[in-house]
């Protein structure tokens, strides 16, 4: 029996096309979210549910899809999906690693070039159209050169974020639940820390670990206040992993120079408090968002769609 494929919400065609060689596909292909109602109604007689990282895949979405086999996630955090759930009904789940590794250390490095050196601020003074001129002393930033970055979670993208970072003349330290292989390490001149000490130490700090419990709030109130007044915050990971009230303190009062953000505690929404802070950089979720990027992990999602509806192993399986 053919195999019904239910997308969730809009990808690249690349990931379509695939997709279609190996079932029905039915996709959702509006920009906005898809109601519960309609996506539920496609569920229930869907094998496979590529799914995005909006969706919320709990015990509601799995009830709703009875004969589930396969959630390919097309994302490479998975925080969304309660994969223990899926794990007790059978329902493998893939994510997308590795194909937006460079494009999310690019948005890292550029949210540190960014806030260190006063980007945000710059533009919107031109955009307000207030009248400037060149000044000895306007808008200095701080330049990155033998300046220390702290890695919190040292994979994929940590590793590509600290070369980009050696390139630009930091030296690297980073904090991760176990050291990266010696030659890595070597290469990247990045040295094993604990939390404290990166907190302590560091120039800019960089969020690049997974969500869940263990990584809640783990940049608190208590965290920003080990960092030097002088210091950077930049996530481009999970928002949850940073207590946000307590970061717009910190920016607010000085605790630390500035930040700059990619993902938000209660995304879409952004703390108002942010909003009018100049020391701070806010973008809308970007790290993945580029052309190549967005095509090659609906490719990923689509060949692990591929490899489980032919009974084989999965490309790219994640468990809890
Ligand atoms: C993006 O945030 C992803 O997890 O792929």
């Amino acid at each position: 029996m053919t195999a019904r494929i239910v997308v969730t919400g809009k990808i690249p065609e690349a990931g379509l096309e695939l997709l279609r060689t190996a079932g029905d596909v039915w996709a959702w292909d509006l920009a906005q979210q898809i109601p519960d109602d309609v996506r539920d109604a496609e569920l229930a007689d869907a094998d496979v549910a590529v799914t995005l990282l909006t969706d919320r895949v709990d015990q509601t979405f799995l009830d709703a899809a009875p004969n589930l086999k396969l959630v390919a996630n097309v994302a490479v955090g998975y925080n969304n999906i309660d994969v223990a759930a899926c794990e007790r009904r059978r329902v493998v789940v893939t994510n997308t690693p590795g194909v937006l590794t460079d494009a999310t250390a690019d948005l890292a490095m550029a949210l540190i070039l960014m806030s260190t050196r006063r980007l945000g601020e710059g533009e919107r003074l031109i955009r307000s159209g207030t009248p400037w001129q060149w000044g000895m002393f306007m808008m200095l930033g701080v330049g990155l050169q033998h300046r220390q970055l702290g890695i919190i979670g040292m994979g994929g993208i940590g590793e590509a974020l600290a070369q980009r970072a050696r390139a630009f003349g930091m030296t690297v330290v980073y904090h991760n639940r176990r050291a990266v292989d010696a030659d890595t390490e070597a290469s990247l001149g990045a040295r094993l820390v604990g939390l404290n000490e990166l907190l302590d130490t560091s120039d800019v700090v960089s969020v690049n670990c997974p969500y869940g419990e263990a990584t809640h709030h783990l940049i608190d109130a208590a965290a920003l206040d080990r960092m030097k007044s002088s210091a950077f915050l930049v996530n481009t990971a999970r928002g949850p992993i940073v207590d946000e009230a307590a970061l717009v303190q910190a920016l607010q009062t000085g605790e630390i120079a500035g930040a700059g953000l990619d993902v938000f505690e209660h995304e879409p929404a952004v703390h108002p408090g942010l909003i009018g802070l100049d020391n701070v950089v806010l973008v809308p979720h970007l790290g993945s968002a580029t052309i190549e990027t967005r095509s090659a992990m609906a490719t990923l999602a689509a060949r692990n769609v591929v490899e489980v509806l032919a009974g084989r192993q999965p490309v790219s399986p994640v468990s809890s």
